[in-house]
């Protein structure tokens, strides 16, 4: 019992420090407003120089690309933003993208925050966040005719004639 009462005092202290210092956010670790900019813009421009994706981006709006990035990756990151693009899987449908273009994409953001010294416990946890969408990105929900199809397979027009019907 001593020994509680000569460690609360330490605790009450422990816990106060604790409640004044929040942890910092994801958003402050990335550099907030001006590096989370820097990192949208930086993978970007490697990925329009990068031969693997960048056919992908050919008719692109990139001011507007940045633009959304920017705000998504706010948001992920837990800053004070409103991400005002299409859903991940609006934006990404039809495009075929494939696993080794998802790849891509990431390895650019990784160099891309590598040159900007962004902390790399801040990297993982924004790579943890996207990876989260790989799902919507890759699989995007197949139109409604497609579907449709799929449950009712055509028939085979020379099938009654086939059949002596
Ligand atoms: C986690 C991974 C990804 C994220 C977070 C992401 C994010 C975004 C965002 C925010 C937009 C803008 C949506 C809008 O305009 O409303 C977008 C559009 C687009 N994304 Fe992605 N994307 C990802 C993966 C990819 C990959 C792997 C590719 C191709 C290699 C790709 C190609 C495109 C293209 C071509 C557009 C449309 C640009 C335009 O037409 O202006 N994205 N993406």
């Amino acid at each position: 019992m001593a020994s509680i009462a000569r460690i609360a005092p330490l605790l009450v202290l422990l816990l106060a420090q604790g409640c004044a210092t929040p942890p910092r956010s994801l958003y402050a670790d990335l550099g907030g407003r001006d590096g989370v900019d820097a990192i949208a813009l930086e993978l970007l421009s490697r990925t329009s120089d990068d031969s693997r994706i960048a056919h992908h981006f050919r008719n692109a709006n990139i001011v507007r690309l940045h633009e959304k990035l920017v705000e998504l990756i706010c948001v992920e990151a837990g800053g004070p933003c409103v991400y005002s693009g299409a859903s991940m899987a609006e934006a990404h449908a039809g495009r075929g993208l494939t696993e080794a273009d998802f790849n891509a994409l990431v390895e650019n953001l990784i160099d891309a925050m590598e040159s900007l010294d962004v902390p790399r416990r801040a990297q993982f946890r924004l790579l943890e966040r996207l990876a989260a969408m790989h799902g919507e990105v890759l699989a995007p929900p197949r139109p409604r005719q497609a579907r449709d199809d799929a449950a009712s397979p055509p028939q085979d027009p020379t099938a009654a004639h086939r059949s002596g019907r």
